[in-house]
């Protein structure tokens, strides 16, 4: 049964160690995050954008394909279901199909916009026990077609949302989504650390995993964040794996095109980017 992250995220805080959200766009992603989080015994979260939401048919069936997976796999780890990015109205979409976690990212608002919108979704998850993200200070880089500038957020603002009862809260700290520039001025630790005094026991969201070095993801959880999100590592050594696998000639071995052949190097590497993020993190065996 899908779980909201509320629990994971409170024991992750206390226990110093994130859990990782990682986005799918299909069965096999889906199946390969599944599997490794089962076989670590780590706490997950399948974080779903609104364009692979779309991609994949829509929410509800989403929820069935992976309502579906935790039955059928024997997938006794806490799962949740979190809407990534979400506008107000995908937010209340994905409400009605089952997800149990929703993000509203009410950051291209002005405040006063974004806190009256966070307020009501807050209370329709209070009330159907979900969890719900919000965003202060826009994420760099670009996403499913949302660009960000990468701002730091003010503390003062990230407390004033925190103080609407939201689950865990995403604070721009200088971190971008995809890959890093050279010029990139790393996370600003100074902001992040200026947040956590202001919320407190708060969980924090680290967006923008792939590119963030292992000693910046380890001060980063040392300093409150309980959650960090990847995506693009998966597609690229989906990508990669593919790639190789095609080059090799061996799509054309056999009778012709099997798509179970073709998409299991690609499945397999998400399984080996799961496991590594999961051990950066620190949630194996934390279940
Ligand atoms: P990356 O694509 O950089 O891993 O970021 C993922 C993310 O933050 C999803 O919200």
């Amino acid at each position: 049964m899908l779980v909201s992250a509320e629990e994971m995220l409170t024991k992750a805080k206390a226990g110093k160690y994130a859990v990782g959200q990682f986005n799918i766009n299909n069965l096999e992603w889906t199946k390969a995050i599944l599997l490794t989080a089962q076989e670590l015994n780590s706490p997950v979260i399948l974080g779903v954008s609104e364009g692979a939401g779309k991609y994949m048919c829509g929410y509800k069936t989403v929820v069935g394909m992976v309502n579906g997976m935790l039955e059928e796999l024997n997938i006794t780890v806490p799962v949740a279901l979190h809407l990534d990015h979400g506008s107000y109205e995908g937010a209340k979409q994905c409400i009605e199909a089952g997800f149990s976690s929703i993000m509203f990212d009410g950051s291209h608002y002005p405040i006063e916009e974004n806190v009256e919108k966070t307020k009501e979704l807050v209370a329709i998850c209070k009330e159907k026990g979900m969890s719900i993200e919000a965003e202060v200070g826009s994420i760099g880089g670009e996403e499913d077609g949302v660009v960000g500038a990468g701002e730091c957020a003010d503390p003062d603002e990230c407390k004033m949302i925190a103080d609407l009862g939201v689950t865990m809260l995403a604070a721009g700290i200088g971190n971008i989504h995809g890959k890093y520039p050279d010029n990139w001025a790393g996370l600003s630790f100074e902001t992040l650390d200026a947040v956590q005094q202001k919320t407190g026991t708060m969980p924090l969201v680290l967006h923008g995993g792939t590119g963030i070095p292992a000693d910046m993801i380890q001060k980063a959880i040392s300093l409150g964040v309980s959650k960090i999100n990847v995506n693009t590592e998966c597609q690229l050594s989906f990508q990669e794996a593919t790639r190789k696998y095609i080059e090799a000639g061996k799509d054309q071995e056999g009778k012709g095109f099997d798509p179970r052949k073709l998409l299991a190097p690609g499945t397999e590497a998400i399984k080996a980017t799961v496991k590594e993020k999961m051990d950066l993190f620190g949630s194996v065996g934390k279940a």
